[in-house]
């Protein structure tokens, strides 16, 4: 049964921004790497340069975004978690929410590191350009290539499981937690 929420159960209306804004920013930028590495012919064409370029302006956007929803996470308290949740589920949300955060930020700093060791330019949001965090050392890039993709696989995964849990609790319990973000 649905609940009407008191507000202090909620998480706040800069939460739920941060929150909303960017899964709608992480979910297409992991779709369209994807889509990139993995399902565009190998070859180089102007439409793949494009979309890499997208993907790597907006990539490191999301850790400042990351940086200042921590900041914003540290500062303001989440509402309680509802006593009736058993103490094995509430460790799993909290490692699951630790994990989402900590791939927030190696995602992206590890594509950051491999346009370093690449020589490439950093640029992000069409705005700046960022320094390189490794010296031009294109004899890593496979390494640091493998790291980006390992990565986003664990980010991809942990990101599926979210959504399942998330969606499991409005459709298969009708519990209220859904109900918290929204
Ligand atoms: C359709 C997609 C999504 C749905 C339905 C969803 C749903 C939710 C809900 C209901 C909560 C609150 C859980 C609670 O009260 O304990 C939550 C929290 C959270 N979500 Fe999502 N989410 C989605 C996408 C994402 C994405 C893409 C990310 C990041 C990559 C993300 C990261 C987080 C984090 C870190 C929290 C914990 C907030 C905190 O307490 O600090 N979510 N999500």
């Amino acid at each position: 049964m649905e609940k009407i929420l008191p507000p202090f159960q909620r998480y706040s209306l800069v939460a739920k921004m941060f929150h909303w804004s960017m899964a709608a920013i992480i979910i297409p930028l992991w779709l369209l790497g994807f889509y990139v590495g993995r399902i565009m012919p190998h070859a180089a064409t102007p439409q793949k340069a494009l979309l890499l370029l997208i993907h790597k302006e907006i990539g490191p956007f999301i850790i400042v975004l990351t940086l200042l929803r921590l900041v914003w996470r540290a500062t303001h308290r989440p509402p309680a978690m509802s006593a009736e949740i058993p103490e094995e589920e509430r460790l799993a949300v909290q490692v699951g929410h630790f994990g989402l955060y900590a791939m927030m930020l190696i995602v992206p700093l590890t594509g950051w590191v491999r346009s370093s060791v690449h020589g490439l330019p950093i640029p992000m949001m069409w705005i700046v350009n960022l320094p390189p965090l490794a010296h031009k050392a294109p004899v890593f890039v496979p390494l640091v290539n493998v790291l980006h993709q390992f990565s986003s696989w664990v980010l991809g995964i942990l990101i599926a499981g979210h959504v399942i849990a998330a969606l499991l609790h409005r459709y298969g319990r009708k519990d209220s937690i859904m109900d918290r973000m929204l």
